[in-house]
């Protein structure tokens, strides 16, 4: 008879409505997915960048929204973006868990040393193969993957990868004001109402160009900075209200991060500027190839023949100005190995920028310094079903974020330079019994519910009568090979 309960028991926990609670009471207009494993289950992922968000930009303004994330979730110190700390590399190694060498978009700015052309950051959104370049985005892999991903405003959204695009996006316009908190709403209303409410997706990433753009007119400590960071703070409750309103709190993780910090530019006069050709010695005639002018960091392509030349000369050009021929970049900063780099990397010390013939740059903030000056951290917090609640943890770099976004979305992850047990802590323990592969947890805790179930069954069977004997092999046996069969066919899709 307890035998009989148990297998009873076991088949209620196999039913859809025990085992995909969502499927019966999703509000949204489409099925929630094809296929017919419970994948449902699984929860859907946001992932939002606040583009030059530096890691204590909380610390001089009320944050009472980015605040109760953190009680709400799991918080760290700060994390570390890789090296060059400049948007396009930093978010397209967010996107691919991979260091900048590796993933070839080595800086914002696309050019061709053949023909002089530069593209600036905008217009690279649409050079295919500038992006495409042996790693694929986790849209690409989500959407290989069978799940549903969009993307808006995130650099890198307008290129196709092999052929693919992420389905649902959006592209801003050319000349777009990127601080418009009205139009920021209208974004976040689209991605959670539309996006993930009424088409359902499963992942999307959501781009907002502040408080980037404010740091660098007024500085990281201006007080128009710190207004910004309240504007982000109003919108960062705006999102949780929005996904509170549509019911998707309880299967919506939210991770918001950004692509580097920023630093005040030093700039009286008694500051010694570096200006290239100001150095004694060094000659732009000596140069193929020059991409200076651009923060604290320049690569040059020497003329044949030169390359040594202008090397000695930089080297004692100015004692805030560091030059490496690239295979001599330290390797903690993974910017050595790929053929788009020229073959000298100037990189300037904290609070200077480079310039070429004149010191034509007027920023008060800048980043693109070296990954460990602190002020080129950014933040990092996430909320969801799947996070530990009020947790603070320690620093990590930015190449396990995705690592830690396939893992909540299920996914089988592309080669990357990332890890899981890096971020594994900031998960809920039932999410941790599914290690690195696809299976869903309500599996998992089936798993473990027959196994006991079994091992109960086997107790029973073994202290009671003889008179059994003839079923009390296999029947317990078989229910946990059932259930390890199905939750292993479910796995797979
Ligand atoms: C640069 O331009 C040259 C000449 O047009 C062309 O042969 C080469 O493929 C281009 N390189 C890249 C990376 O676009
Ligand atoms: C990456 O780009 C470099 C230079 O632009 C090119 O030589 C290389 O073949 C590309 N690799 C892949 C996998 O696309
Ligand atoms: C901000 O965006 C809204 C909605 O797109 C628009 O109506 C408004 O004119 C914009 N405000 C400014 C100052 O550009
Ligand atoms: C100028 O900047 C230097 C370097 O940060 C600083 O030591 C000095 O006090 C500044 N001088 C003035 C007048 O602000
Ligand atoms: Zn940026």
């Amino acid at each position: 008879m307890l035998l009989l309960n148990l297998v009873f028991l076991c088949q209620l926990a196999l039913s859809p409505s025990v085992a995909a609670p969502y499927q019966g009471t999703h509000p949204g207009l489409n099925a929630p997915h094809t296929g017919s494993s419970p994948r449902s289950s699984r929860n859907k992922l946001l992932l939002i960048s606040f583009d030059g968000f530096r890691w204590d930009y909380d610390r001089d303004v009320d944050t009472p929204y980015l605040d109760k994330m953190g009680r709400d979730g799991v918080r760290a110190a700060y994390v570390t973006p890789p090296y060059l700390t400049i948007t396009s590399p930093s978010h397209f190694t967010l996107l691919t868990g991979r260091y900048i060498e590796n993933h070839g978009v080595i800086h914002n700015v696309w050019f061709n040393t053949t023909t002089q052309e530069k593209k600036q950051y905008y217009m690279t959104q649409f050079v295919d193969s500038y992006w495409d370049n042996g790693s694929l985005p986790i849209w690409i892999t989500a959407q290989r993957q069978g799940l549903k991903a969009g993307s808006l405003h995130f650099p890198g959204t307008a290129a196709t990868y092999k052929g693919e695009r992420v389905k649902v996006s959006q592209v801003e316009p050319r000349f777009y004001e990127h601080n418009n908190e009205t139009d920021w709403r209208i974004n976040v209303d689209k991605v959670i109402g539309q996006w993930f409410y009424e088409e359902d997706l499963d992942f999307v990433s959501l781009y907002f160009g502040e408080p980037d753009s404010t740091g660098h007119k007024y500085g990281p400590d201006s007080p128009e900075r710190r207004e910004m960071v309240r504007q982000v703070d109003r919108t960062v409750g705006y999102i949780r209200d929005t996904a509170q309103r549509h019911s998707l709190s309880d299967r919506l993780n939210i991770i918001i991060t950004a692509d580097h910090g920023m630093t005040t530019v030093l700039q009286n006069n008694s500051v010694d500027k570096i200006t290239l050709s100001k150095i004694p010695g060094f000659d732009f005639r000596d140069i193929e190839f020059q991409l200076l002018d651009y923060g604290p960091t320049g690569m040059l392509l020497p003329k044949e023949g030169m390359l040594e030349k202008v090397y000695q000369v930089l080297r004692r050009g100015h004692p805030h100005l560091h030059v490496y021929k690239k295979e001599d970049m330290p390797g903690r900063l993974h910017y050595s190995n790929h053929p788009r780099l020229l073959p000298l990397i100037l990189i300037a010390d904290q609070g200077y920028v480079l310039n070429g013939f004149f010191p034509v740059q007027t920023n008060k903030g800048e980043h693109g310094y070296d990954n460990q000056v602190m002020d080129m951290k950014p933040f990092f917090r996430a909320v969801g079903p799947d996070f530990q609640k009020n947790l603070a943890v320690g620093p990590f770099e930015t190449v396990n974020v995705y690592p830690l976004m396939c893992h909540l979305l299920g996914l089988t992850p592309e080669v990357n330079d990332g890890s899981l047990e890096v971020t594994r802590q900031m998960l809920i323990t039932n999410k941790d019994l599914g290690s690195n592969d696809n299976r869903d947890v309500q599996w998992e805790l089936l798993i473990g519910l027959s196994a006991v179930a079994g091992f109960l069954a086997v107790v029973f069977v073994v202290t009671t009568a003889y008179t059994m004997l003839n079923r009390r092999k296999q029947r317990p046996d078989s229910i946990t090979e059932d259930l390890n069969g199905e939750a292993y066919e479910n796995s797979t899709f």
